[in-house]
């Protein structure tokens, strides 16, 4: 018999407790035992723990969330917290952690697997940016959200004949912008992946007016590069990624295309709405197979590794081979998107 241990690290992200829900009744179909660490690793260092059970997990497949918590902590900051982390693990009798978590959660594993702790980590975040895998769980969902955001953006951009600015998620990805941008027809897409001009740009929205269109949607993603006179203010987190809900890139794009083209622009920065509401059925199955997935490959005897789907294909990817790596953006979609801007 085995003992998991599963939390959650990282953002939340819709389907994360499709995931716990598919982990708990692979685990229990094989009559191995789950135990849930609430709010991440905070729950692994305090040994705030319960056992999962099939009751725990009854009702929270369309549930967005996540039923454990989840928080964002770097337990290597803290020497304290990897002895107490070692400490639970034993105390608790594990096999291995089986971590939801995002590109920082594979880094911690890596770590934690040279200190002796095994595990594998179940991909999710919205901004879809972690190697190894073409989809997190949580991506589909925040695209849709993305995309109806769009549609209730063109109504009102067209009543007061403005420019739209809709800034996403994403981190150093455009992925969020560019497919929510293509699902939702915006008419300018702006993604770190590829080099703007802010010229071109608005030589774009004046052709557009004098084609008769008398609005248009600009997304942009949150981590699109700014001037360097911007970039001295930027605040950091402990993983030393930008806080990029201060870096206010929508505000910055919508000032200077005013700027240029006299056309007046407001800015919508969808923020935290994209990682709440019921997760698609595409992140629920994506979901369940990851997580069941995980305990396969468990039962295999392998660990220490990142679950993932490529080319819809179930995968285990070893933790050195993804650690700090970073899936960015197709730009195959962004020549697809630039058809219809
Ligand atoms: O990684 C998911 C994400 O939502 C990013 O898109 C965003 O930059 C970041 O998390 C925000 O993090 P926090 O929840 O710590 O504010």
């Amino acid at each position: 018999m085995k003992r998991y241990g599963i939390l959650c690290d990282g953002g939340d992200a819709p389907g994360i407790n499709a995931a716990i829900r598919a982990v708990a009744r692979k685990a229990f179909e094989k009559e191995d035992e789950v135990l849930g660490f609430l709010d991440g690793f905070t729950g692994l260092i305090k040994n705030d723990v319960k056992i999962i059970t099939k009751s725990t997990v009854s009702g929270i497949l369309p549930v967005g969330g996540s039923v454990l918590g989840i928080s964002r902590i770097n337990p290597f900051k803290n020497p304290k917290y990897i002895q107490k982390i070692k400490e639970n693990f034993k105390k608790n009798s594990l096999t291995m952690l089986i971590i939801i978590g995002d590109r920082d959660t594979i880094v911690i594993a890596k770590k934690l697997a040279d200190e002796g702790i095994p595990s594998i980590v179940i991909p999710k975040t919205i901004d879809n940016d972690i190697y190894g895998t073409d989809f997190s769980i949580g991506f589909d969902t925040a695209v849709t959200t993305i995309s109806s955001a769009l549609d209730n953006l063109h109504a009102t951009a067209s009543a007061h004949h403005r420019v739209m600015i809709v800034e996403t998620m994403g981190r150093e990805t455009g992925w969020l912008a560019l497919m929510g941008g293509l699902a939702g027809g915006a008419d300018y897409i702006i993604i770190p992946e590829v080099p703007y001009n802010l010229n071109d740009i608005a030589a774009h929205l004046e052709n557009r007016k004098k084609e008769g269109k008398n609005f248009s949607i600009v997304i942009v993603a949150e981590g699109t590069p700014l001037p360097e006179e911007k970039k001295e203010k930027v605040e950091y987190d402990e993983f030393g990624h930008p806080i990029n809900a201060k870096r206010r890139v929508g505000y910055f794009i919508m000032e200077e295309l005013e700027k240029l083209t006299h056309i007046k622009a407001r800015t919508t920065v969808l923020g935290y709405i994209q990682r709440g509401g019921i997760p698609t059925s595409t992140d629920r199955i994506l979901a369940t197979r990851l997580g069941v997935a995980a305990v396969d490959f468990a039962d295999e005897g392998k660990f220490n590794g990142l679950v993932g789907v490529k080319e819809g294909k179930i995968v285990f990817n070893p933790l050195e081979e993804v650690a700090g790596k970073i899936h960015k953006a197709d730009v195959k979609f962004y020549n697809l998107a630039k058809i219809f801007f």
